[in-house]
């Protein structure tokens, strides 16, 4: 990430999103209705390009948590899914629930991007591993009250809605009481930093405590794209707030064998510092 004030627009995004077409991109506020509708565009547009340049290391019916390469195989953050119903919201191409379905849960994979559940379809006919896959806004699921046994997302949709509180609502609501909600995003600590996998991005640049989203914008200066930081405390207020137990932050490590460079992540600044914090949270009951 760069600073607001720099020269030069970031090259990436937070997330590690490579930038589509844009004109103008740095850190400011926006209409929470514009950030939050761009997300949408976004990877409907951007569905190939993004599979195309992470697909092999996420796997077409694998689970991975993070670009440290955590593994829910290896994890099992979720406990033992067989006979569970599981949602994913903001699940892409599905992958993770791909591979939850090889392992015997009920799953149902959600996502606001028709383009992405498109691309999930064709891995669905590639594996023969079928997924029953919904199209929605993780601010409004579909589903009655207390669907759900178990459910997570790997970096999906909450990094890009302005109101991250009403997918924990959303959650809580479809949950059975004691199911668990799992969440991964980019670690907050990282929004300090400049958004480079090199040296470089191990210089603060930036505080940790602006909550101004990154946001890209095109010629016309509609938002294409926004990301939104929440410190640590963001996060943990959401969860409670929206009735749910906070079990565990989780930061995984950066394995020495690990040489992915995903957007600002890699061995560089993997060896420094945290790159994501996986939430895991329970309906009580
Ligand atoms: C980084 S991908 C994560 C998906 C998958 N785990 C992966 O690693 O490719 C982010 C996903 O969040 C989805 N998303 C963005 N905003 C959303 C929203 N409001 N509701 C549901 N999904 C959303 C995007 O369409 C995209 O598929």
């Amino acid at each position: 990430m760069s600073a607001p004030s720099s020269p030069e627009p970031p090259v990436v995004a937070p997330s590690g999103a490579a930038p589509g077409p844009t004109a103008d991109a740095g850190y400011r506020d926006v209409p929470a209705t514009e950030g939050g509708r761009a997300g949408r565009g976004w990877w409907d547009a951007n569905a190939q390009e993004y599979l195309h340049e992470h697909g092999t290391f996420l796997g077409a019916a694998d689970f991975c948590w993070c670009p440290e390469g955590l593994r829910e195989r290896d994890a099992r953050l979720l406990g033992d899914v067989a006979g569970r119903r599981v949602l994913e919201v903001g699940a892409g191409a599905a992958q993770c629930s791909r591979w939850l379905e090889t392992q015997g849960a009920e799953v149902v994979a959600t996502d606001v991007s028709g383009g992405m559940l498109a691309a999930g379809a064709a891995l669905d006919r590639a594996t023969g591993v079928r997924v029953p896959a919904v199209q929605a806004d993780a601010r409004r699921l579909p589903f009655a009250d207390a669907t759900f046994d178990v459910a997570f997302t790997s970096f999906g949709a909450i990094p890009f809605v302005p109101d991250a509180a009403a997918v924990h609502r959303e959650v809580a609501r479809v949950l059975r009481p004691g199911g668990t909600w799992t969440f991964s995003v980019t670690h907050p600590m990282r929004w300090a930093f400049p958004d480079d996998p090199s040296e470089r991005g191990l210089t603060a640049n930036r505080s940790y405590f602006d909550r101004r989203p990154y946001v890209e914008t095109d010629a016309a200066g509609r938002v294409v794209y926004a990301e939104y930081h929440r410190t640590l405390g963001d996060h943990v207020r959401e969860v409670v707030a929206a009735g749910l137990e906070l079990r565990d932050v989780v930061e995984p490590e950066w394995p020495a064998d690990n040489t992915e460079v995903w957007g600002g992540w890699g061995p560089v600044r993997g060896a420094y510092l945290p790159g994501t914090a996986i939430f895991r949270t329970r309906l009580p009951g």
